[in-house]
């Protein structure tokens, strides 16, 4: 048991839905099940759950929600609230620092209400420990006093909902792992699907945006609505300076250029990444933490923004000696690869 320090709940949670991101990305956020494109074994599932709670008229049971940045784990969050027709309160788990940050949350919510907790892996074993028997019998365990004088008390709590979202399930403790009831795991939305998000959110917008704009884009959104959004918001600019305010195939491809960002979405960091194991490592394999100071930037980084997309390509292999690349990315880059059999036999035939 904790001994707990109730406090101002202001600095830990935003009231709104999601109000920590700015305004403009809001306002592309899907309220309903219906707008949220993509995902569809997810959310067939989801609807399944959401009916037969409001059938019992009890809340849902809580949601771990997983996946790489960017996926819309905060919007499904939202969606799921809106859904339940409940508030939403939203937080992170470094945002809760000590037991008594937790209580404050848990002792302000509703029946009903969503209690949101973004990155929850990174939520302290103690914090987590006041977790377990809100999430399983809602109630506090708080230790008031010092000494052979304190006394336990239990605090009863609304019945309410968590819904966590990692992109790190694999760093989760198991015993806070297996109190989600739900666990949906968020997979990279195809082309198509990325395409649909970029035109909903060009008539958000008020932009006027070409099936071939919306598509080329697409393509180069590393399978995330995060990107899509971005990179809808950037070509605007171009279109509006340079071209005639339309997003058409070419304004896309002339503003994906001067971005740095080739035709399947890699920026410099990610040729930067691949080239390193190629020139330092030969190819590989080298350890994450080595490769992230060779190049100058945060391992995190690496691992959660660049890898996630780089594997999905086939261009990077994580293997327990370290990163490798692969001979795809060897050719996507036009560099030879030295170990490459296709290349050798390509040439036995050329002579
Ligand atoms: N904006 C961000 N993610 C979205 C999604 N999955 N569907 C529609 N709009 C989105």
């Amino acid at each position: 048991m904790n001994n707990i320090g109730f406090q101002d709940t202001e600095r830990l949670m935003s009231t709104s839905a999601i109000s920590e991101d700015n305004d403009n990305e809001n306002s592309l956020r899907p309220k309903s099940l219906d707008d949220y494109i993509g995902q569809e074994k997810l959310k067939d599932n989801l609807n399944i759950y959401l009916q037969a709670a409001k059938m019992r008229g009890e809340p849902l049971d809580h949601i771990l929600l997983y996946g790489p940045p960017g996926l819309g784990k905060t919007t499904l969050a939202g969606v799921i609230a809106n859904e339940m027709g409940v508030n939403i309160r939203v937080t992170s788990g470094p945002a809760i620092e000590k037991p008594g940050d937790l209580a404050a949350l848990l002792t302000n919510l509703e029946e009903g209400d969503v209690l949101f907790i973004d990155e929850i892996h990174r939520m302290s074993r103690q914090v987590e420990e006041v977790l377990y028997p809100a999430l399983e019998d809602f109630a506090l365990d708080i230790i008031i006093g010092k000494g052979p004088s304190a006394q336990s008390i239990r605090i009863n709590l609304p019945k309410f909902t968590l819904i966590g979202a990692t992109t790190r399930a694999g760093q989760m403790s198991s015993p806070l792992r297996d109190r989600f009831g739900v666990i949906l795991k968020l997979e990279m939305y195809s082309d198509d699907e990325l395409s649909k998000i970029i035109t909903r959110s060009a008539g958000i917008l008020n932009i006027e945006c070409e099936h071939d704009g919306a598509l080329a884009l697409a393509k180069c959104s590393r399978g995330t609505p995060r990107v899509a959004n971005r990179l809808l918001r950037r070509v605007r600019d171009f279109a509006q300076v340079k071209g005639n305010g339309i997003i058409d195939l070419d304004i896309a491809k002339e503003s994906l250029k001067r971005m740095d960002i080739d035709e399947l979405g890699l920026d410099n960091l990610d040729r930067t990444l691949m080239k390193a194991i190629i020139n330092m490592y030969s190819g590989g394999p080298v350890g994450l933490e080595t490769l992230a100071a060779a190049i100058g930037e945060e391992s995190v980084t690496l691992e959660d923004v660049c890898e996630p997309y780089l594997m999905q390509l086939g261009f990077l292999s994580r293997t327990p000696r370290g990163r490798i690349v692969t001979n795809l990315a060897y050719q996507h880059l036009n560099i030879k690869n030295p170990n490459a059999q296709n290349d050798v036999i390509q040439q036995s035939f050329d002579d």
